[in-house]
This record gives structure tokens, C-alpha cells and sequence, in this order.
């Protein structure tokens, strides 16, 4: 680990996700739109790689690419063609599912390694009310697809509303043993970039509860090292992990990430947006990979926990 580049906490960083698009088919009452506020324009495919080449030069070992939803981007697959031509450890994904059965071939053939598949109930009534659209079943035969065509993991992400989903945990354990997917559980989170927060006190759920029943149940538990501490449960010949960012020092303290919004500006952390620093001016007046470099180092230098000790 001797090679990657350490932020003034020394905390490596490993990870760059992409943000490629602020569009979305549907509309989550909840979400945070990966910490981005609306955005005027996107990077195009030749500029997200000029980028993930940059990553590649100071180190940094694995790519995931985010949204809005991702794969509503027409050229989604040339995306990941190019960013996986690069090299990298690990290229993912984090998508809605709504396209997936189409898109999973396509992208495990450009190179793509693994998907993240926000789904947060098995309930169509619940479904529409959260996403305040239809394409359950098709969201269930995109994970389906993406594990049948070998995109490995397949995870599902749960985000754990009181009242709303929080009974339906082990039934989304059951659905996503019988389709190849680990489930990660995920605490509600409020930021700055959630359009409306109100719905915080209403939804939020205490991960407590439900941790204590997943170590009753564990025959082993993990802590991911490097992601933020995450703890993962092995429950009957299947996986839970869990993510628990609100006020967690030990989750900032572990973070080895750094983010790129659609406008191509260089984000230090998820709730933040005072500290980003911007490539595409000096990518579109023809800097040099060094000077770009020098910008990633800046950003680097930018990352405090949010929530320090
Ligand atoms: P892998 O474990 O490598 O698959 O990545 P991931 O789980 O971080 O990716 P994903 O995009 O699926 O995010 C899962 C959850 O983690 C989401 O609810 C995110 O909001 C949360 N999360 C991801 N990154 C951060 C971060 O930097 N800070 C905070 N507070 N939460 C994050
Ligand atoms: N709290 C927790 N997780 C959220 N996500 C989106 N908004 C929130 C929020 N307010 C999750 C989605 C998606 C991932 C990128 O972030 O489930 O899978």
C-alpha cells in the first residue's frame, strides 16, 4: 500500500467515483443524489477517461461510476469500455436496476466487474411510493441478469425506513439469496443535497436494532478494512453487510474515497460542497496529465472527516 497517496489523515485513497450524470428515471423521495446539487452540464466519454487516467497515475485502484442513474446515459457502454481499458482493479456501478437486464451484458462485456442495485422493497405498493414509479419487476429481472451474466458481486442496497421497509429485511435477504446478490443495508441519511429533508424524522430507523439481531444470528462477522469499518454478517450460507454513515467517526475515519461530480469537479466528501476542486476548466484549456495531477493532490489535501473525533 506503499504507493497510494494519503490525505493529512492518513487515510489512503483507494477509490474515485464517478458521478456521471444528476439525471434520473425515477425520483426517491430520500435521495441524496450522491451529495451533487444540480449541475449544468456532463463530462463526455473522451474527458471521464482523460480523468480515470489521472486517478490510474496517482495510484488510485478502483472506479465506480454513480448518478443520477448511470445507465440512462446513451453512451454508458463506450464509458466503460475506456475507463476498464485502463487497468483498473475493480470497475463498478451503482444503478437503479430500472435498465439493467439490457444494459448487464452489454457492460460485463466492456470490462465492467460488478454492480450496486438500489432496491429497497419487494413490495410494489411501498415500490411506487418510494421511487414514485413502476419498474419493480423490472428491477428484479435486472439484478437477476446481472448475476446470471457474471457481474460478481451483485449487491443490492437497501436503505432502512421505519414503517416503510424495516420488516422487510429478511424477506430481502431470502430474495436476494434465491438471485445471486448480497444484500447491503444501508442507514437513512440527511444531507444538504437531499431536496426536501423532512422526511429524516419520520423515516429514520435505528440500525442498532437490527444490528444486534444480524450478531445473534452471524456465524461469522467481518469488518471491511479501508471502507469505512462496514461490518459484514454471514447468516445461512448468505451476506448482509452494513452501512451506518450518520454521525459514525469510525466511517469517516475509514474512508479512502474521493468523488467527481457530472460538471467533472473533484469532490472530497459525500456531504460537503465548499472544498471541490475543478479539472474540466484546465481538461478543456489543455493542461498537462501533471498539472491534473497536481489538482487531485489539492483535493486530496481538501478531505477532513466530516464527522472527526
Ligand atoms: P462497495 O462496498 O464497494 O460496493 O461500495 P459502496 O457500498 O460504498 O457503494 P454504493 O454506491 O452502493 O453506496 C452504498 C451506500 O453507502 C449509499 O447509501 C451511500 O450513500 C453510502 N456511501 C457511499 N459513500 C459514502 C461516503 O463517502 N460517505 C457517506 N457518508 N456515505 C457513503
Ligand atoms: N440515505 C442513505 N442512502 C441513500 N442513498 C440515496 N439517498 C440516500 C439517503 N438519503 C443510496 C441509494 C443508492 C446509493 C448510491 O445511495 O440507495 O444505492
Amino acid at each position: 500500500m506503499t504507493d497510494l497517496k494519503t490525505d493529512n489523515f492518513q487515510r489512503p485513497i483507494i477509490s474515485l467515483r464517478i458521478s456521471i450524470t444528476n439525471r434520473c428515471n425515477i425520483n426517491c423521495f430520500y435521495c441524496h443524489h450522491d451529495g451533487i446539487l444540480p449541475q449544468e452540464y456532463e463530462m463526455t466519454p473522451p474527458e471521464i477517461e482523460r480523468i480515470s487516467q489521472i486517478a490510474k497515475n496517482i495510484e488510485i485502484k478502483k472506479i465506480r461510476l454513480s448518478g443520477g442513474e448511470p445507465l440512462i446515459r446513451e453512451d454508458i457502454v463506450d464509458i466503460v469500455n475506456r475507463i476498464s481499458s485502463l487497468g483498473f482493479q475493480d470497475v463498478s456501478i451503482t444503478t437503479n436496476g430500472t435498465l439493467l437486464e439490457e444494459y448487464a451484458l452489454p457492460l460485463k462485456n466492456a470490462g465492467l466487474n460488478r454492480v450496486n442495485v438500489s432496491f429497497d422493497t419487494l413490495n410494489p405498493q411501498t415500490y411506487r411510493f418510494i421511487t414514485k414509479s413502476n419498474y419493480i419487476e423490472q428491477v428484479k429481472k435486472g439484478i437477476k441478469k446481472a448475476a446470471d451474466v457474471g457481474l460478481y458481486p451483485v449487491k443490492v442496497n437497501m436503505v432502512v425506513m421505519k414503517g416503510l421497509n424495516h420488516r422487510e429485511i429478511w424477506d430481502m435477504f431470502q430474495f436476494c439469496k434465491e438471485n445471486g446478490a448480497i444484500l447491503q443495508i444501508i442507514e437513512l441519511l440527511k444531507t444538504e443535497s437531499c431536496p426536501d429533508s423532512d422526511f429524516f424524522e419520520d423515516y429514520h430507523y435505528d440500525m442498532n436494532i437490527i444490528e444486534k439481531e444480524l450478531k445473534e444470528k452471524a456465524t461469522d462477522v467481518k469488518t471491511r478494512a479501508f471502507m469505512q469499518d462496514r461490518k459484514k454478517y454471514f447468516i445461512e450460507d448468505g451476506e448482509i453487510e452494513v452501512v451506518r454513515p450518520m454521525d459514525n467517526t469510525e466511517f469517516c475515519k475509514n474512508c479512502t474515497r474521493l468523488r467527481i461530480t457530472p460538471e467533472g469537479k473533484l469532490k472530497p466528501c459525500l456531504l460537503r460542497n465548499d472544498n471541490l476542486v475543478d479539472l474540466m476548466k484546465p481538461i478543456r484549456s489543455g493542461e498537462s496529465d501533471e498539472k491534473l495531477e497536481k489538482l487531485f493532490l489539492e483535493a486530496i489535501t481538501n478531505r477532513e472527516p466530516y464527522y472527526g473525533c
